[in-house]
C-alpha cells in the first residue's frame, strides 16, 4: 500500500517553504501520495484546523523563532484534528540555535496523540529582514532534508542528525516577549508611502495588523517581517535597535556558509 504523506509548512520568509517544496518533489518522484499544506497565513491555518487530517505520515517543516516553535505552529498542532500515524519534524534555524523548540514540538504532538518519530534541524542562512534578494536555503540543506525524509518514509533511523547546540545565551534566558522586543524589534509603517492597500494585513501570519488603522499589535507580532517584504510601496521597515544588529552579527557569524552565498551583515 502506498503511504499517504502530508507536508505542512509555516514559512513567512520562504526558507522553510523551499525545503517543503523540495520534500514534496522528492516524495512525489519516489512514488508516494503527497500533498502540501501551507499554514503561513492565518486564514489557511484556520481552515486547516477545521479539517480532519488522515494521513500515514505528516512532515512539518517550520522555522525556530527565539529558540521556540513559532506561535502559529503551536496553534496548528494543538488545534488541528490530526489522525496521523506518525509525524516527522524539520526545524529550519538561523544562527541562535534551536533552543527548546524540539521539546515543545514533542510535547504538543504527545498531547495530540501523534507519535513524533524523528526531528531534524536544518541551518538556513538568512535573517528576517535581509532575505529579500538572498538565496534562502543552503544548497546542502535541500539534500539533507531529502535524505532525512526518505529515511523517515523507509522507517530507517540511521541517518538521524543530532540536534545542534548552538548557544546564544541571552535569547535562551529571557522570556519570549522580552527577547522578541530586544532581539528582533517590530515592523513600523513609514506612513508617507503607505497607500493603505491592506497587503500587510493580508499577509501577516498572526493577524497583528488591523485593517481599520493599520496599527501593529505588538503582542501578536512575531517579528517575521512578512509584511515588510509584501508591501508593494516599500513603506514598512523593521524597527531594529542598535543592539539587535550587534546580537545578530554575533549570532550569525557562528554559521558557516558556503562561499557562493553572500550573507549581508
Ligand atoms: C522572529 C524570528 C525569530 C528567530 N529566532 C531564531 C532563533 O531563536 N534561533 C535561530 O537559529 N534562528 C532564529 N530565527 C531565524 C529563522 O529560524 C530563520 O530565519 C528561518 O529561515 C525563518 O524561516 P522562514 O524563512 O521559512 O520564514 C528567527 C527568525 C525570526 C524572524
Amino acid at each position: 500500500m502506498k503511504k499517504n504523506i502530508l507536508v505542512v509548512t509555516f514559512s513567512p520568509g520562504g526558507g522553510c517553504l523551499e525545503l517543503a517544496d523540495a520534500a514534496t518533489v522528492i516524495l512525489d518522484r519516489a512514488g508516494y501520495e503527497v500533498e502540501c499544506l501551507d499554514i503561513t497565513y492565518a486564514d489557511d491555518r484556520e481552515a486547516a484546523c477545521g479539517l480532519e487530517i488522515h494521513v500515514d505520515l505528516m512532515i512539518l517543516i517550520a522555522p525556530v523563532y527565539l529558540r521556540h516553535l513559532p506561535p502559529p505552529v503551536e496553534y496548528f498542532i494543538s488545534r488541528s484534528q490530526l489522525f496521523v500515524e506518525k509525524a516527522a519534524l524539520v526545524l529550519g534555524y538561523g544562527s541562535c540555535g534551536v533552543g527548546c523548540a524540539p521539546e515543545e514540538a514533542r510535547k504538543l504532538f504527545d498531547l495530540a496523540e501523534v507519535p513524533l518519530c524523528r526531528i531534524m534541524t536544518c541551518p538556513l542562512p538568512h535573517t528576517f529582514a535581509d532575505c529579500v534578494e538572498e538565496k534562502q536555503v543552503l544548497p546542502d540543506s535541500l539534500g539533507d532534508v531529502g535524505r532525512f525524509i526518505l529515511s523517515v518514509v523507509a522507517d530507517d533511523d540511521r541517518e538521524e542528525k543530532p540536534i545542534e547546540k548552538r548557544s546564544f545565551d541571552i535569547i535562551g534566558k529571557l522570556p519570549y516577549n522580552i527577547t522578541k522586543r530586544l532581539a528582533f524589534g517590530f515592523p513600523k509603517t513609514v506612513s508617507a508611502d503607505c497607500t493603505f492597500c491592506g497587503t500587510c494585513a493580508k499577509v501577516c501570519p498572526t493577524e497583528a495588523i488591523t485593517l481599520d488603522k493599520f496599527k501593529i499589535d505588538s503582542e501578536r507580532c512575531i517579528g517575521c517581517s512578512a509584511c515588510v517584504r509584501a508591501c508593494p510601496k516599500g513603506a514598512k521597515s523593521i524597527n531594529r535597535y542598535p543592539w539587535t544588529k550587534a546580537i545578530l552579527r554575533r549570532g550569525f557569524a557562528e554559521v558557516k556558509y558556503p562561499e557562493e552565498i553572500t550573507v549581508r551583515k
